[in-house]
């Protein structure tokens, strides 16, 4: 059986092989990497941007580089190629802050946008994060949380009807990997005047949720899962250009103000997009983003898509082979899935710090998911087949069963 299956991970890769990026990543010799949708790999070219940005732009030029090296620029230019990704024009990212600040930005807007209104929409399965900021800023906007399941929410929306402001949710599961239909909700969202958020944390880089072409309102994402810009890596948010000018968001910082060098003692903000930053920005961090972006340029998004549900469909078939028993959390419809599989079991922690011992690197999420997460650019179908065969291993052999790997860190 495996024998059958080493040949078609072998031409799998080579019917792939124009999508194959590996060689633009550093990753250690031996590891399956299968937690790029947690933090993504060091691309080749970062540490040296990195180490000029130090030595020459901060340690040569100090207070220049601000004009000289673009920094001021750099979160409309760096939310550009964002925008690229993600499916919108030019002029709506903006690279800036957390997803979690970002999303309080976007839910208080969306409010101050749709006044007289009152309904927030979110997944009761959000991130935390999502539930905490959304509830937060709806407590501060006067407005009330429902919480929904996206697949129920279209129908919801109809019947809450003229009092709906925001429907805010993940274009991806984060636990399950279940890609929800931003079409049908962005649509009944509109359908009776309200407004909609998506969190892309778990699709940007991987598929293109296409905001315009859906005619999205508002959307947030982080930068350090598959868009690999490193640990912390700033965060991104999307306004649609038809709301720009109507997009009063309540961190009013100076780095937002029309005129930040006028220092004029009121806010008033600046056009466009760029109204969405607050303060200074963590420049390390973003031009670390925007090296690792590089990775993507001549690529289109379409191509990472089929290489990502070759991948994923690649694996959920290994899984059928060798482990038929065990429970895939996953849809296997590919017009439902992300770019991750994630499966259940009762030792799931202990499953996936076995793994780990065995060079297969993915993460485990409450309350029973080992989640594995498919950056398609770094990882082969020769990986997905190993990473299949060693957790057969783990759960044959009773790997999860030793204590060592029973013991909690703080991150899981
Ligand atoms: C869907 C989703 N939203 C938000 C976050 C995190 O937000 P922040 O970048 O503010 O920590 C995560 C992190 O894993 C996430 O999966």
């Amino acid at each position: 059986m495996s024998i059958a299956l080493t040949a078609r991970a072998g031409g799998l890769d080579r019917l792939h092989a124009a999508t194959d990026l590996r060689g633009r990543f550093r990753l250690p010799a031996g590891v399956v990497y299968l937690d790029g949708n947690s933090l993504g790999a060091l691309p080749a070219g970062v540490a040296e941007v990195v180490a000029d940005v130090v030595h020459r732009q901060w340690g040569n030029r100090l207070i220049a580089s601000w004009n000289e090296a673009g920094w001021w620029d750099a979160p409309t230019r760096v939310g550009d190629r964002i925008g690229r990704l993600v499916g919108a024009a030019p002029g709506q990212v903006v690279c800036t802050d957390s997803t979690s600040v970002n999303l309080y930005k976007a839910v208080v807007a969306a409010a101050r946008m749709r006044p007289g209104r009152r309904v927030v929409l979110t997944d009761p399965d959000s991130f935390p994060t999502d539930l905490y900021v959304t509830d937060a800023a709806a407590r501060d906007a006067g407005l009330v949380v429902e919480q929904v399941s996206p697949a129920a929410a279209a129908a919801r929306i109809a019947d809450i009807g003229d009092d709906l402001v925001l429907a805010s949710y993940s274009s991806v599961d984060y636990r399950t990997g279940e890609l929800w239909d931003l079409a049908a909700v962005t649509g009944a969202a509109h359908a009776v005047g309200g407004l909609v958020c998506w969190d892309l944390c778990h699709s940007a880089g991987v598929l293109d949720v296409g905001l315009d072409a859906h005619d999205a309102d508002l959307a947030v994402g982080c930068g350090y899962k598959y868009l690999n810009g490193g640990p912390g890596a700033p965060a991104f948010l999307y306004v649609a250009a038809r709301h720009q000018d109507d997009f009063d968001q309540p961190l009013a910082g100076w780095n937002g103000h029309a005129t930040p060098f006028a220092m004029a003692p009121a806010y008033v903000p600046a056009p466009g997009i760029t109204r969405g930053r607050v303060g200074t920005p963590p420049l390390l961090g973003m031009l670390a983003l925007e090296a690792a972006l590089a990775v993507y340029d001549g690529l289109e998004v379409t191509a990472v898509r089929e290489r990502s549900l070759s991948l994923t469909g690649f694996f959920l078939q290994c899984l059928g082979e060798l482990l038929p028993e065990l429970a895939v959390a996953t849809p296997r419809d590919a017009e439902r899935r992300g770019s991750q599989v994630s499966v259940r079991h009762p030792d799931a922690y202990a499953v996936v710090q076995a793994l780990i011992a065995r060079g297969v690197v993915g993460d485990f999420r409450e309350p029973d998911i080992v989640r594995l997460g498919f950056a398609p650019l770094y990882l082969s179908h020769g990986d997905v087949l190993r990473a299949a065969q060693h957790l057969q291993g783990v759960i044959g052999d009773r790997d999860f069963e030793r204590e060592e790997f029973r013991t909690r860190a703080t991150v899981t």
